[in-house]
C-alpha cells in the first residue's frame, strides 16, 4: 500500500486519537495532558473518581468545549478545525434532553427520527421498537417530565440508537440505574458495538468497565494513570483483595504494619470502621498473615476476600485511595442528572 493509502487506513482504524489534551478552568488543570487512542469498533472505558476530568475530556472530544492545549481527531477529523464533520460522526448521551419535556416518550423519539430524515411510518415503527427494547412501552405515552432518572437515561440511549452514529460517547450511562436496567443497558451497548459503532463510556465502576470495555484508561487529576486491557489492569492490582476488621480499633496501626510486613503490599485503612484493605496476589499467604496477626496479639472481628474495587485500583496505581469516595458517590445522582443538560448547547 502506498503512503497515502496507509495514512487513510490508520485514520479509519482509530475512532479517537487525542494527544496532550488540556483544559484549564481558572487555576485548575481539569484535563492535564491526556493521550487516548480508541480503535474503531471497540468499547473503550474511561475510569476515574469524581472530578478526575472524564466529562471535561469527553466534552472536548465531542466539540462541546475548546481544548486549551493538545489536539484530538475523531476518525481522522480534527475537533477544533473540523467540528461540523466531527459532529456528524458522533452521538453524546444527554443531547436528547433538548427535546420537549411536555411531549411523550413516543412523540420525542418520533420527532428525533424525523429530524434524522426517517419517513413518518418508519419513525413510528422505530420509536415503538426502541421503547419496547428499553422496557419503556408502558410509559410511552407519558410526558417526559414525569420520567424518573433511570427512564430518561434509557430514553437517551434509545435516541442514540436511532441515528447510530459511528462513535457514541456515553458519560456514566448507568449511574443511578437499578441492577436490572443496568444489565439491559450493558446489552444494548454491546449490541451497538456489534452493529458497527464505537463506544467511549465513562464510569466509576470497575465492574462495568470489566463487563464492557475492550480497553480502559484510568484517569486521575486530569491525567491517564494507567491504560490497557481489563486483564492488564487486573494483573497490575492482583485478582482479589483482602478486607480485615480488627476487634480493637486502637490496634489498627499495629495490624496494618503486620499485614504490610507479611504480605509485602501497600494497604489502605479506614480508621473509624477499623478496617484494612490489601491487594492479595497469593491466597496461600493468608495463613501466614493470620499467624502473624495472632503473634502480634491482634484479634480480628471480620475477614473477607473480595474483588478489587475502584479504590484499590487507585491505591495500587497512585499509592492512595479515592478520598471520601463513598461520600462523593452519595451526592452523585443529583449531580449527574444536572450534567445531562450540559449538552443542550
Ligand atoms: N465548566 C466548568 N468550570 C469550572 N470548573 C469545571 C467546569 N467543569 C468541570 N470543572 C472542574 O474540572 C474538574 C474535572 O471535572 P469533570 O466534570 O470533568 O470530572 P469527572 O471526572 O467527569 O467527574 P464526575 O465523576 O464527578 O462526573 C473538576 O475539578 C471540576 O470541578
Ligand atoms: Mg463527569
Amino acid at each position: 500500500m502506498n503512503q497515502q493509502g496507509n495514512k487513510v487506513r490508520q485514520q479509519v482504524e482509530l475512532a479517537i486519537e487525542a494527544q496532550g489534551l488540556v483544559k484549564i478552568f481558572g487555576d485548575n488543570r481539569a484535563v492535564d495532558g491526556v493521550d487516548l487512542k480508541v480503535p474503531t469498533g471497540t468499547i473503550y472505558g474511561v475510569l476515574g473518581p469524581n472530578g478526575a476530568g472524564k466529562t471535561t475530556a469527553i466534552r472536548m472530544l465531542a466539540t462541546l468545549l475548546r481544548p486549551d492545549g493538545g489536539s484530538a481527531r475523531i476518525f481522522g477529523h480534527d475537533v477544533v478545525k473540523e467540528p461540523q464533520i466531527v459532529r456528524q460522526l458522533i452521538g453524546v448521551t444527554g443531547q436528547y434532553a433538548s427535546v420537549d419535556e411536555s411531549l411523550s416518550a413516543t412523540e420525542n423519539l418520533v420527532i428525533f427520527s424525523r429530524l434524522l430524515g426517517l419517513g413518518r411510518a418508519e419513525a413510528k415503527r422505530k420509536a415503538a421498537d426502541l421503547l419496547e427494547e428499553f422496557g419503556l412501552s408502558e410509559a410511552a405515552r407519558r410526558p417526559l417530565k414525569n420520567f424518573s432518572g433511570g427512564m430518561r437515561r434509557r430514553l437517551d440511549l434509545a435516541a442514540s440508537l436511532i441515528a447510530q452514529p459511528p462513535l457514541i460517547f456515553l458519560d456514566e450511562p448507568t449511574t443511578g440505574l437499578d441492577p436490572r436496567t443496568r444489565n439491559q443497558m450493558w446489552d444494548t451497548i454491546r449490541r451497538l458495538v456489534g452493529s458497527g459503532s464505537t463506544v467511549l463510556l465513562t464510569t466509576q465502576y470497575l465492574e462495568e468497565a470489566d463487563q464492557l470495555a475492550d480497553r480502559i484508561a484510568v484517569i486521575d487529576h486530569g491525567r491517564v494513570v494507567a491504560e490497557g486491557t481489563v486483564d492488564d489492569l487486573k494483573s497490575s492490582i492482583g485478582s482479589s483483595s483482602l478486607h480485615l476488621r480488627v476487634q480493637n480499633p486502637q490496634q489498627i496501626q499495629l495490624a496494618r504494619q503486620t499485614v504490610e510486613r507479611v504480605l509485602r503490599v501497600q494497604t489502605a485503612i479506614s480508621a473509624e470502621a477499623a478496617t484494612i484493605t490489601a491487594p492479595m496476589g497469593n491466597a496461600d499467604a493468608v495463613t501466614d498473615l493470620l499467624i502473624g496477626l495472632r503473634e502480634a496479639g491482634v484479634p480480628l472481628s471480620e475477614m473477607s476476600v473480595q474483588k478489587p474495587t475502584l479504590d484499590e485500583v487507585f491505591l495500587s496505581l497512585t499509592g492512595r485511595g479515592v478520598e471520601d469516595h463513598a461520600a462523593q458517590s452519595a451526592n452523585k445522582t443529583a449531580k449527574t442528572e444536572g450534567q445531562e443538560y450540559e449538552y443542550i448547547h
